[in-house]
């Protein structure tokens, strides 16, 4: 019986309502939402829509575009430009903050997206998803590149949807982290997951060991020891875990728990990192942080990170308390020399490896 269930326009009218600070909140989201239907049709169908494989173009990040980057992109655009709610628009796949057309009224509030993360994982029919954050724009003038560089901690509203077995929407407007369905017979998200809540302790982490050798020593020591296991200080065992889709691991970790990892790479000083600051960490951090989770670029928390640029990199690790607020305190311990550089038993002397130089 669906008589009673709360859809996510309900939900999110009584989250806002009373609010003057938040009108226009819930229309925004809902039209976020219309978008993320139409992208989850368009993902469903795989090939026989058409529209996998890749584009003889590059993104601003240099990454080969997924015809479904531009695809997914253009959905976004198209059903947030035209209420009147949105003043601009930055996305992981435009150079530039995009303007609202003159046709349409120009509001209140800024939207930055990745269209489709985890793009490489489509043509392997794995989860993909959409990743949001919104902030308001104060000025009467148009917005430019600067106005979208403020910290995390002033987002209005975050979220992500997830392209799986089942489509989800999970979103925060700073009053708890709450996951919905698609119930695709109606057409409607349903709230199925109110106030998700991440366990302070875990013993699953998520990082893509191929770039280990690449990891400043507080990261090293971290992972190493949960590869110790039961027989290293941590004196448990640790579970590993990477889809290589950032949507899917954070979801993962609000589910049950866990700690998510993508740290700066040694090898590359001028990428801090993969992820990017406004679209994918932010709005992550926002979420965890809202389900008692911790969000941390490893050296203090990600929603105080200062932007300067609005496809900045930054690394990242998030998930449950005390094992982000553990890392931190390896980086600490490292930064002011109170820690031996952790060495990987890998690299060691008699191993079939050698560390490479950085
Ligand atoms: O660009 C973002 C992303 O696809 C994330 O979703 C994911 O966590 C990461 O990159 C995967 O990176 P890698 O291919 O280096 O494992």
């Amino acid at each position: 019986m669906r008589y009673g269930r709360t859809t996510l326009s309900k939900f999110l009218i009584e989250q806002t309502r009373g609010d003057a600070a938040l009108s226009d909140l819930a229309a925004l989201l809902i039209d976020v939402a219309a978008a993320v239907k139409s992208i989850s049709a368009m993902v469903s169908k795989g090939a026989l829509g058409g529209y996998l494989g890749s584009l003889e173009v590059q993104n601003v990040q240099g990454e080969t575009q997924k015809k479904l980057d531009v695809l997914t992109n253009e959905a976004m655009l198209a059903n947030c430009e035209w209420g009147g709610l949105v003043a601009g628009m930055v996305s992981e796949e435009l150079e530039e903050p995009y303007a609202i057309p003159g046709e349409y009224p120009r509001g209140n509030y800024l939207l930055a997206f990745d269209p489709l993360d985890g793009s490489s994982n489509i043509d392997v029919n794995v989860s993909v998803g959409t990743i949001f954050s919104v902030l308001r724009h104060t000025a009467n003038a148009a917005p430019d590149a600067t106005s979208f560089l403020r910290p995390g901690r002033e987002q209005l509203a975050a979220g992500y949807a997830l392209y799986g077995p089942s489509t989800m929407l999970v979103l925060t407007v700073g009053r708890g982290t709450h996951g919905f369905t698609l119930d695709r017979e109606i057409g409607n998200f349903i709230l199925t997951h109110p106030d998700l809540t991440i366990p302070a302790d875990t013993s699953e982490f998520a990082i893509n060991v191929s770039n280990e050798r690449f990891w400043e020593p507080p990261i090293q020591r971290y992972v190493g020891e949960c590869k110790a296991g039961r027989s290293g200080v941590r004196e448990r065992d640790f579970n590993m875990r990477w889809i290589a889709s950032m949507v899917a691991e954070v979801h993962r970790i609000l589910m049950r728990g866990g700690v998510f990892m993508y740290p700066s790479f040694t090898k590359d000083p001028v990428r801090s990192g993969r992820l990017r600051l406004l679209y994918e960490a932010n709005p992550m951090a926002m979420l965890i942080e809202q389900a008692g989770g911790a969000a941390s670029t490893g050296r203090g928390r990600m929603l105080d990170v200062a932007p300067t640029n609005i496809h900045q990199r930054v690394p990242v690790v998030l998930g449950s308390s005390n094992e982000v607020a553990r890392i931190e305190r390896y980086h600490q311990e490292f930064d002011c020399g109170a820690d031996q550089p952790y060495v990987s038993p890998l690299f060691n002397e008699r191993s079939l490896y050698r560390q490479e130089a950085t």
